[in-house]
């Protein structure tokens, strides 16, 4: 389903060197022996996951399309960007679907919140809120304006049946609160992190709510981890080595390019991805993302001719979902005649083909081409295990756990102590 191109690459590597330590860092994951295998639930879960709490998914789904106008996502960091991901590649940014996704808890933003608020008000809304900790401070103070307004708006009793949880099975504060006030409750398994948890309910209940297919989300999981599953160096595993050579190589960046604004937040979703997973102990390749052709006329000045410190890797869909014809003008004063007949998605891959040249070739940036034949429920399912197998092969490569974050600890220590929270 998914294809490495790396023809535009224009860099040597010897893969006789890599594939027997790309076999033993697959086998690493398979047995779950490496740094972090605690966190390995995620490789296998398009085989395990609970069929019983897929099913309540799709019922809870179709309960809150049928009784509401708006669903709000509650969560931060991977407890909301999978969702937002996979909602805005498959729904676009003008969706059509009857229930609203709307998000917040992914930030302290006074203005934003406020605004949200106040849209809210006077709407049947339902809250989604996502955190396996239970604690992450942006979510739970948003949880706790937004379950207010809802019961100033429905009452306690009926706002508790609007209200779905996301959490941890046997701890936190989350679920002691869903547990108190009788709120359905939904998994993040022990052995899932956030940032690999799209398919479990913390992706699957917000898309499934956005009328998205999540049994051929899923299905798309597990067709690409039986291809992955082969130690061979597969299409996942040539992405690794190449970023792994090209950091070696003393790049500093990848940037991830689509030429669909429709894949902004995918984009958002790759970089936590790869960022949180890798950037480690002083190492780790900076993730970067840019839409084409719109940032050619910002970013794409530094790309060709700035500091070389970056490659991208961009994801091409063959086939777009539709497509538009540039028509007739008899005046021609535009000049555009010469495109007449000639669909947008011909001209953007010419612009895509240009760009690779001008870039790799001229700029000497080098590219890799992730090809996809199209972009639906399942080939996104594909695609997102794809990147997070890819993901824990290229840091497993470094030599660093990727299913930790020590860091992101920092600030919220020091956030914790000025804000006055008592034993910091
Ligand atoms: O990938 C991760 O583990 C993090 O980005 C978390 O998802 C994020 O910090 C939110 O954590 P929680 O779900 O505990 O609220």
């Amino acid at each position: 389903m998914i294809k490495t191109d790396l023809s535009n690459l224009h860099v040597d590597i010897d893969w006789k060197e890599y594939a027997p330590k790309v076999a033993a860092i697959n086998k690493m994951i398979d047995e779950k022996t490496g740094a972090g295998n605690d966190y390995l639930g995620w490789a296998e879960y398009p085989n395990t996951y609970d069929k019983e709490e897929f099913a309540r998914i799709k019922k809870a789904a179709a309960y809150i399309q049928d009784n509401f106008d708006v669903l709000v996502v509650c969560g931060i960091g991977g407890s909301y960007l999978g969702a937002r991901a996979a909602i805005e590649a498959l729904n676009g940014l003008h969706p059509t679907n009857k229930t609203e996704i709307i998000y917040m808890g992914q930030t302290f933003a006074a203005s934003y919140v406020h605004q949200v608020m106040e849209y809210l008000k006077g709407k049947k809304f339902a809250i989604n809120v996502i955190s396996k900790s239970g604690t992450t401070t942006e979510t739970a103070v948003a949880f706790r304006l937004l379950r207010e307004l809802l019961e100033s708006q429905i009452g306690k009793e009926a706002a508790a049946k609007a209200i779905y949880a996301t959490t941890d099975k046997e701890k936190g504060a989350l679920l002691e609160l869903a547990k108190k006030y009788g709120y359905e409750r939904f998994v993040l398994p022990a052995d899932v992190g956030g940032r690999y948890s799209v398919f479990t309910a913390v992706g699957l209940l917000p898309m499934a709510v956005a009328g998205i297919d999540i049994d051929e989300f899923i299905a798309g999981a597990k067709e690409e981890k039986d291809l992955l599953d082969n130690p061979d160096l597969n299409d996942a595993y040539k992405y690794a080595v190449v970023r792994h050579v090209l950091y070696k190589k003393g790049y500093a960046a990848e940037m991830f390019v689509s030429y669909e604004p429709r894949f902004v937040q995918l984009g958002e979703w790759w970089k936590q991805l790869y960022g949180e997973s890798e950037g480690k102990e002083k190492t780790g390749l900076l993730p970067d993302s840019a839409t084409f052709t719109t940032d050619l006329h910002s970013l794409g000045q530094f790309i060709q001719e700035g500091s070389p410190v970056l490659f991208e890797s961009i994801l091409n869909i063959a086939t777009p979902d539709h497509d538009v014809v540039v028509p007739h003008d008899d005046d021609n004063l535009d000049g555009l005649n010469y495109l007449e007949g000639k669909t947008l998605d011909y001209v953007s891959k010419k612009a895509m083909e240009g760009t690779l040249q001008a870039h790799s070739v001229t700029g000497c940036v080098p590219n890799i081409v992730i090809n996809l034949e199209k972009m639906d429920a399942k080939t996104l399912g594909a695609l997102m295990y794809f990147y997070m197998r890819a993901c824990a092969m290229s840091a497993y490569l470094n030599g660093i756990n990727p299913f930790n974050q020590p860091g992101v600890e920092v600030y919220k220590k020091n956030m914790f102590h000025l804000l006055g929270k008592p034993g910091y």
